[in-house]
């Protein structure tokens, strides 16, 4: 069981990188497996907030070796200054970061034209986070984008790069491919075969963690496409993202936010676009870590989870932001949808259905006290167990960690971590 996938389980920003962060003080190594620079995951330890892009989250643990695999987009120029800023921290990074080879390049090309895609779509525009991720991840489907190893050889680099910018001024081309092989300089002491690492590290018996970026929701292919990322999100994404097989998969783990939020445009049946979404918004401190957006907020939307559930078998739930619904007398809970006059539970749907549904709730009692900082079990309100248990027993899976806060102490673990990982 000595590799655990964590996933987002709603439409990102679930508090994986919290979690993330108090697992990686019980494993050897980290692995991304998907997603680029447009990931934001925040840690707070002490009055120190970092916030991880590109980098794996186990990197503020000390003798933790991160891996970012074959299966994330990388801009270069985004992860030498994520390397500098936590370095500028004290974070150790030399020795601790392995980059795949076989990553794909974020270019600038790509980022204009993320831009200009979105541009074009008007109102009807994803909401990207402007990184060039869905131009990268074409490219790369194309069989045309550059890879992490084309950064070592000049020439065929700059051939590949002509070839791919095609149309671009050439002036910029040639800027662009000097100022690449200049990053591919600083960063190629850290280019590995992470396939090799990450399976010799499961041969030798230590615990390796694979962190995923964004949510479910947001998956390329399960995700409310095409309001979607442009990669899989989901527990598959890491055996591909990686090079390794599913066999050597030991746990899959959720992170779900205890209501719902989602970050630019796209169905969001559960969204509350009131003074009570206001208020999750307000409390929950709901604003990207990526491009600082106001996230738009919501009830827990169970039949999402149900599906995240089937797509992933979790064994395990991990529930967040416990402490944002401290304040509310009654909690509406989606256990269905309405659409053209049937009531479904399965998350099934053509894209086009979605923004016709219409939750059904159950109305869940409220605790209205203070569960912010709780670290024990038995200190929580009842109603606060009793929501707990509901999501448990709606989707026949144990929630085995509760966030009560953004610090690291602010936690519950229901069972015994040492013997929840073994
Ligand atoms: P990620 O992308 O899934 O890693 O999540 P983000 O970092 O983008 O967003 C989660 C936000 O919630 C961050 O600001 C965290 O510091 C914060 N957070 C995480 N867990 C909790 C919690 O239990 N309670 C509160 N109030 N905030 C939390
Ligand atoms: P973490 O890892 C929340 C969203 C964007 C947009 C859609 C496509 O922090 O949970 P993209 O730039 O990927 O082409 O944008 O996906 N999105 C996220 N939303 N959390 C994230 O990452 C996200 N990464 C992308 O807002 O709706
Ligand atoms: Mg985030």
């Amino acid at each position: 069981m000595n590799v655990i996938v964590i996933l987002g389980t709603q439409w990102g920003d679930e508090g994986k990188g919290k979690i993330v962060d108090i697992l990686s003080s019980k494993v050897e190594m980290v692995a991304r497996f998907q997603g680029g620079h447009n990931a934001g995951h925040t840690v707070c330890i002490g009055d120190k907030t970092f916030i991880l892009h590109l980098i794996p989250t186990g990197v503020l643990r000390a003798g933790v070796r991160c891996v970012i695999g074959n299966g994330v987009a990388i801009d270069p120029k985004a992860l030498v200054d994520e390397i500098e800023t936590l370095k500028k921290s004290g974070i150790q990074i030399e020795g601790s970061l392995f980059i795949s080879r076989k990553a794909h390049l974020i270019l600038p090309f790509h980022q204009k034209r993320d831009m200009r895609r979105e541009e074009i779509k008007g109102a009807k525009k994803i909401g990207t986070t402007g990184r060039g991720i869905g131009p990268a991840y074409s490219d790369k489907m194309a069989r045309t984008g550059l890879r992490v190893e084309d950064l070592q050889y000049p020439d065929i680099f700059a051939e590949k790069l002509g070839e791919l910018a095609g149309e671009e001024d050439p002036g910029e081309i040639e800027a662009v491919c000097e100022e690449y092989l200049r990053l591919g300089e600083e960063l190629k002491g850290y280019f590995a075969d992470c396939s090799i690492l990450v399976n010799a590290a499961i041969d030798k018996g230590e615990k390796v963690l694979l962190e995923g970026a964004q949510g479910t929701l947001l998956d390329v292919d399960h995700g409310t496409y095409p309001y979607v990322t442009s990669s899989n999100c989901t527990a598959g994404g890491a055996c591909v993202g990686l090079g390794v097989a599913p066999t050597r998969i030991g746990k899959v783990v959720g992170v779900a936010k205890a209501y719902t939020t989602r970050v630019g445009n796209g169905p969001f049946p559960t969204e509350q676009i009131n003074g009570d979404g206001d208020t999750l918004q307000s409390e929950g401190k709901e604003f990207g870590a990526t491009t600082g957006r106001r996230r738009r907020c919501g009830w827990l939307d169970l039949v999402v989870l149900k599906y995240s559930q089937r797509l992933n078998g979790f064994d395990s739930i991990v529930l967040t932001k416990m402490d944002v619904l401290d304040s509310f007398q009654t909690i509406p809970v989606a256990t269905a949808y309405r659409v053209r006059g049937e009531t479904v539970t399965d998350f099934s749907f053509d894209a086009g259905l979605l923004d016709e549904v219409e939750p059904v709730y159950r109305q869940l009692k409220g605790w209205n006290c203070a569960t912010k900082g709780i670290t024990d079990y038995k200190d929580l309100p009842a109603e606060a167990k009793d929501y707990i248990r509901f999501i448990e027993d709606f989707l026949e899976v144990d929630v085995k960690i509760i966030s009560t806060g953004p610090g690291r102490d602010e936690t519950i673990f229901k069972e015994n971590l040492d013997n929840w990982l073994k």
